[in-house]
C-alpha cells in the first residue's frame, strides 16, 4: 500500500481541443493522447440548409459564428475540462468555404492566445483520415487511405505519420458531390447521400446497367460525371416515353457503379504500393453497401480492412483533434497569423 504522499503519479494524457468548421458542422471535441474521446459536439445546421438544398455559403458563415463558443464551452464541459487542462487547440485551415474555416481558425487562434495554447493546424482531408487511427487505436501507417465526400475522392499512400503521396483523385465530381446531385434530380432531400442508400437499399443494382468509368487500365484517377449524365438521361428517357421511372433500380444502379469503381481502384493501389492495409474516410465512408463490398474484396486479397464509425466519417472536431495530436507529437506548430484557406493542398 502508498501512503498519500508515495503514490506514483499518474500521467494525464495530452489533451488536444479540435475545432471544425469547413462546410455546414460547427463542431468541437476533445480527445486524449489522439485516441481516448472525451467529448465531440456537433451542431448541425443540415435542417437548415435542406430548405435550399445545398449549403448556402453565407449562411453557413453565420451559423458557425453564432455557435462556436458554445459548442467549444460544452466540448470542454463534457470533457470535464478547462481550457488550463489543454496541450494544444487544433482547427482545419482548408479546403472548404472560406467564410466557414475563418470563423474556426480565428476562434482558435483567440483561444490559443488569451490562454497561452499551442495551436495545431489540421488539413481536412488528414483529419479524415485519422479518424481512423481514433477508432482503431493499434493502427499504424503504412496504409492507402481512399477519402470520398462531398468535396473530396482522394487515394493517399500514408508511408508514415503526417506523410502523403497522392495516388489519384477525380478529374470532375466528387463521389458525394455526385451522390447529392443524383439524389436531388430524384427529389431526394439533401444531404442526398444517405437518402440514396437507403432508396438504393430496396432495388436491383444488376437491373440498369450504367456504366463505370475505369479511364484506362493503369488510371488510378476517378470520374463520375459521365455517371451522372448517364443515370439523368436514362430518367429523361422513361419521363418522355411516359414511363415509370424505377427509382429504387435507378439508386441501386447508380450506387453499385460508384462502389465498384472505388473498391477495385483503392484494393488495385493497395497492391501496387505493396502495403497490407486499406482505409475509407470522409462522408460517403458511412455507406453501407461501400463498406461491405470492402471487407470482402479486401479479405479476397488477404488485406486488413480499416473504416471508421458512421458518426466519424462525416465531418466532425474528434478526427481534427486526432490528427493535431500527431502535429503536437512532431513539434509542427502554427503561428498566430494562421490564415484559412479555400484551397489547400494535403502535400505541401
Ligand atoms: O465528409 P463530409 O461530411 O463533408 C465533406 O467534407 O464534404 O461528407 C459529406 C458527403 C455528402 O456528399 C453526403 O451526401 C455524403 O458525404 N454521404 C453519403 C452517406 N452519408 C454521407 N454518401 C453515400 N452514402 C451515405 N450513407
Ligand atoms: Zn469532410
Amino acid at each position: 500500500m502508498f501512503s498519500q504522499q508515495e503514490q506514483p503519479k499518474k500521467e494525464l494524457p495530452v489533451f488536444i481541443l479540435g475545432i471544425e468548421t469547413s462546410c455546414d458542422e460547427t463542431a468541437a471535441a476533445v480527445v486524449g493522447n489522439g485516441n481516448l474521446l472525451f467529448s465531440n459536439v456537433i451542431a448541425s445546421q443540415i435542417n437548415i440548409h435542406r430548405q435550399y438544398g445545398g449549403v448556402v455559403p453565407e449562411v453557413a458563415s453565420r451559423k458557425h459564428l453564432e455557435n462556436i463558443t458554445g459548442v467549444v464551452d460544452e466540448a470542454l464541459q463534457k470533457a470535464g475540462l478547462d481550457f488550463a487542462d489543454l496541450g494544444g487547440i487544433a482547427v482545419t485551415a482548408g479546403p472548404g468555404l472560406i467564410g466557414a474555416l475563418l470563423v474556426g481558425v480565428a476562434a482558435a487562434k483567440a483561444y490559443a492566445f488569451a490562454r497561452q495554447i499551442p495551436l495545431l493546424v489540421v488539413h481536412h482531408i488528414e483529419a479524415h483520415i485519422y479518424a481512423n487511427f481514433l477508432a482503431h487505436p493499434s493502427l499504424k501507417p503504412p496504409l492507402v487511405c481512399l477519402v470520398v465526400s462531398g468535396g473530396h475522392t482522394n487515394l493517399v499512400l500514408m508511408r508514415e505519420h503526417l506523410s502523403y503521396e497522392l495516388l489519384g483523385s477525380t478529374r470532375d465530381d466528387a463521389a458525394g458531390e455526385a451522390f447529392d446531385k443524383i439524389a436531388r434530380f430524384i427529389g431526394l432531400p439533401y444531404p442526398g447521400g444517405p437518402a440514396l442508400e437507403e432508396l438504393a437499399r430496396d432495388g436491383n443494382p444488376g437491373a440498369i446497367p450504367f456504366p463505370r468509368a475505369w479511364l484506362g487500365d493503369e488510371s488510378l484517377d476517378f470520374s463520375f460525371s459521365g455517371l451522372k449524365t448517364a443515370v439523368i438521361n436514362y430518367i429523361r428517357r422513361k419521363r418522355e416515353k411516359g414511363e415509370d421511372v424505377p427509382l429504387k433500380d435507378v439508386a441501386a444502379g447508380f450506387q453499385a457503379a460508384v462502389i465498384d469503381v472505388l473498391v477495385e481502384k483503392t484494393i488495385k493501389a493497395t497492391r501496387a504500393a505493396e502495403v497490407r492495409q486499406v482505409a475509407l474516410a470522409g462522408g460517403v465512408a458511412a455507406n453501407g453497401a461501400l463498406r461491405d463490398l470492402f471487407q470482402l474484396r479486401a479479405q479476397e486479397e488477404g488485406m486488413h480492412f480499416y473504416f471508421p464509425p458512421k458518426d466519424l466519417c462525416t465531418d466532425n472536431a474528434a478526427m481534427v483533434a486526432c490528427a493535431g495530436y500527431h502535429h503536437y507529437l512532431s513539434g509542427r506548430f502554427a503561428p498566430l497569423t494562421q490564415e484559412a484557406y479555400a484551397r489547400y493542398p494535403l502535400i505541401r
